[in-house]
């Protein structure tokens, strides 16, 4: 499992930085972005719940159309190689289809899924408060794909590929135009973030980072 070093992987970290400006001409296989997609589809989730969605959005009319809401991406939609659309999983309760599906592919016997979805009840309610209102639940969801999206950055450095994590645009009107689309349905699903990737067209400047001592404490 380890033939890929402690060195190697602190390069891909200092190598991954937010990319701004993108080679226009350098486009990404689709090999390295099925690599890419997988690490986002393999990435642990709370209780297993896979609560999310990875949408390639290369259609340059439909790029074209959310870009006037997406201040975050200051280079032409053209100019980077890819860009994935992340999306997270709406009322995902204890007690939901959703949770259902996914405990029955697990495998579980009834019994099994009635204590298992009793401990998801209590857990979403008592423990980690995520029944509150609609936008808890779909942050905890959020929350999750984040994991995803890092996985995602963070394999595509390990082979040299650039990319910027997206916040940076107005929610309501990309979700709007991107459900008109019929690509999602927005009573299900909401977006998380995005992503660009692609190759980066200069050099981008050393990253700054608090001290460790600042931001890390042991207690023994
Ligand atoms: C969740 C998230 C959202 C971000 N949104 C944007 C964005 O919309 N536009 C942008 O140019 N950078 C965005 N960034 C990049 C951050 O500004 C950048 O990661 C941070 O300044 C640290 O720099 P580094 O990534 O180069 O190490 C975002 C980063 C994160 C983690």
């Amino acid at each position: 499992m380890s033939n890929i070093s402690k060195q190697q992987v602190l390069d891909a970290f200092h190598f991954r930085s937010a990319c701004r400006y993108y080679n226009p001409n350098k486009k990404i296989s689709r090999e390295d972005m099925d690599y890419i997609l997988e690490l986002g589809r393999l990435s642990p989730s709370s209780v297993g719940s896979e609560p999310w969605k990875f949408i390639v959005l290369q259609n340059p009319q439909i790029r074209e159309k959310i870009k006037p809401f997406c201040w975050g991406i200051k280079h032409p939609m053209d100019e980077m190689s890819h860009l994935v659309v992340i999306l997270a999983k709406k009322n995902a309760r204890y007690d939901s289809e959703f949770f259902r599906i996914s405990l029955e592919k697990r495998g579980l016997t009834p019994e099994q899924l009635v204590t298992t979805i009793e401990r998801y009840k209590s857990f979403q309610t008592n423990d980690i408060k995520v029944l509150e209102n609609e936008r808890t639940l779909f942050d905890w969801c959020a929350k999750q794909s984040y994991i995803a999206l890092a996985n995602m950055m963070t394999g595509a450095a390990l082979i040299g590929i650039d990319s910027c994590p997206i916040e940076g645009f107005n929610y309501a009107n990309v979700e709007r135009i991107l459900a008109e689309e019929g690509i999602f349905d927005s009573n299900e699903y909401g977006i998380s973030c995005m992503v660009t990737f692609g190759y980066r067209a200069k050099e981008i400047k050393q990253k700054y980072r608090k001290p460790a001592e600042e931001v890390i404490s042991w207690i023994e």
